[in-house]
């Protein structure tokens, strides 16, 4: 019901837009997902929460033994928009807790860190009122090079947990042989994880929590089934 709603209001949106919008859905109480830009080719200046905000705190801050819904170190749990909203608050960053904290001891010393990119990313969400934007498709399957968007992809959904050796579960995916020598020998346990196949068991499935949007898995396995191109 709830779908067919946000794809009837979707549908109105693709005929009668061109150009960036958000589309409040009239019922926002039941789900407060904000749709945007269900048009792949057009880019809006809006941050889609959860296909460029929700894997940074996915990947750099629930990996085994942290902020997740198994270990909640701290009672932090940041691996969905209501429980990240419990540090964040909306038009002010600076007053965000969780989003204070990056950079300033948390990820711990020892894990990998955030990029000024990916900080500035979660800053400009706050600064947009920190909606739970929900993009649909918003990526161009036509480019699926390493440089562009492949390395992008593994540094914002799976560097905090596979980028620093040996890895969470002993896959190292920091750099491009690496990535490409491992995939290479476990080409069908790869494209299994990323495409959370339901005949994984949960743990699995990657990432893990949040599974990336469709065009992106689309370009992923793009770039494997096309020899890995620089
Ligand atoms: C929050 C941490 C986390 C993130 C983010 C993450 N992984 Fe993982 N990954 C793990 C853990 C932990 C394991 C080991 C799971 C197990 O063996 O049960 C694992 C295992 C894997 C495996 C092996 C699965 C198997 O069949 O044994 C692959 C492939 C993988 N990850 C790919 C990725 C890719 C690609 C991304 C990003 C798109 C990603 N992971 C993001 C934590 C993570």
């Amino acid at each position: 019901m709830k779908t067919s709603i946000l794809l009837a209001i979707t549908c109105v949106f693709a005929l009668s837009c061109t150009h960036d919008a958000i589309i409040q859905p009239i019922n926002a109480d039941s789900t407060g997902i904000v749709v945007v830009n269900p048009i792949p080719t057009v880019k809006s200046d809006t941050v889609c929460f959860n296909s460029e905000v929700l894997p940074l705190f996915t990947t750099y801050c629930s990996s085994t033994g942290c902020h997740n819904t198994i270990t909640r170190s701290k009672g932090i749990v940041l691996t969905s928009y209501a429980t990240i909203m419990n540090g964040i608050r909306p038009g002010l960053p600076n007053s965000s807790k969780y989003y204070k904290e990056i950079g300033n001891g948390m990820p711990p010393p020892s894990s990998p860190q955030l990029t000024t990119v990916q900080l500035e990313q979660i800053k400009k969400w706050i600064n947009q009122g920190a909606k739970n934007t929900n993009c649909v498709n918003s990526c161009d399957t036509t480019k699926f090079t390493f440089s562009s968007p492949i390395q992008a992809l593994i540094t914002n959904n799976c560097s905090g947990c596979h980028g620093v050796k040996p890895g969470s579960g002993n896959v190292y995916l920091g750099d491009y042989a690496s990535a490409k020598a491992f995939i290479t020998a476990n080409k069908v346990r790869f494209l299994n994880a990323i495409n959370h196949s339901a005949s994984l068991v949960p743990s699995k499935r990657m990432p893990p929590s949040n599974k990336m949007v469709d065009c992106q898995i689309v370009q992923f396995t793009k770039w494997i089934n096309n020899g890995y191109p620089q």
